[in-house]
């Protein structure tokens, strides 16, 4: 088996690590979050633009993945292209699901549920005028629930009417599907599901990206019988909440060293 590295400003990657673990248990993986520039939906293109390349050029420098997953869609709708230009690996980048979505929407109402950066996007233009002209896309954005999918996995309690208050002018707009177009909303789907006083179909994007690195590795020359290494998180900024740091170990990531920026 081969190592991808999986990459994100914090625990949002770890419900795409989660989906590939599933299908690939053998697979290594290395983790980095970027603490201490989340959260990226806050961020301009040009800030992203400038800093992910070479932080990613520096992380595969470490830890020598085969590929690496940008398991981040504010990462990836505003600096893939930069960050393939300079590593010679394949990328995997996670963008928004509008194409599902559009496919499943009983009443052809659905919403992209991300960070304020995601979608306000032209890439999300794109995606919606691809495989969704007709629909009708309500798109929010939300850093709050980035905060609070990192409260929850630092074991602190998220508060449901924080959640409610959040997904609110989703509700109201009565959309029947939402793209949950952020990595660190599926660790809130059952927040989400509960806040919501009807049934909807909620999407992300994990497993088809565990489905698109499976392939990849598959294809690469050398396919190891076995993990090359132990998985390992490493945290910009050098983190040191003991309980997050336990969250890292409930994923798979038993070594968990912090990183100077
Ligand atoms: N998890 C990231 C995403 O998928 C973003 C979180 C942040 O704003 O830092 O967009």
């Amino acid at each position: 088996m081969a190592h991808a590295l999986i990459f994100d400003s914090g625990v949002g990657g770890l419900s795409v690590s989660a989906e590939i673990r599933h299908r690939m248990p053998a697979l290594q993986q290395s983790y980095a979050a970027d603490d201490v520039f989340r959260p990226y939906g806050e961020k301009s293109d040009a800030e992203l633009q400038a800093r992910l390349p070479e932080l990613l050029w520096s992380l595969c420098e470490t830890v020598n993945p085969d590929l690496a997953v940008i398991a981040c869609n504010t990462a990836s709708t505003s600096a893939l292209k930069d960050i393939r230009a300079i590593l010679d690996i394949p990328i995997v980048g996670v963008v928004p699901a509008v194409k599902p979505a559009a496919g499943i929407s009983p009443g052809g109402r659905f919403a992209v549920l991300g960070t304020p950066g995601t979608v306000r996007r032209e890439y999300v233009d794109k995606l919606i005028e691809d495989f969704a002209p007709d629909h009708d896309v309500v798109r929010l954005g939300s850093t709050a629930l980035v905060r609070l999918a990192e409260d929850k996995l630092s074991g602190r309690r998220v508060n449901p009417s924080d959640i409610e208050r959040e997904v609110g002018p989703l509700i109201v707009k009565k959309v029947d599907t939402i793209v949950l177009a952020c990595t660190h909303f599926p660790l809130l789907k059952a927040e989400i599901e509960s806040a919501i006083p009807y049934a909807v179909n909620l999407i992300d994007s994990g497993e088809a990206i565990a489905r698109r690195v499976e392939t990849l590795i598959e294809e690469m020359p050398v396919f190891k019988a076995r993990r090359p290494g132990s998985d390992m998180a490493l945290l910009v900024g050098h983190d040191k909440d003991p309980i997050r740091r336990e969250t890292f170990k409930t994923y798979g990531f038993h070594c968990v060293v912090g990183l100077h920026d």
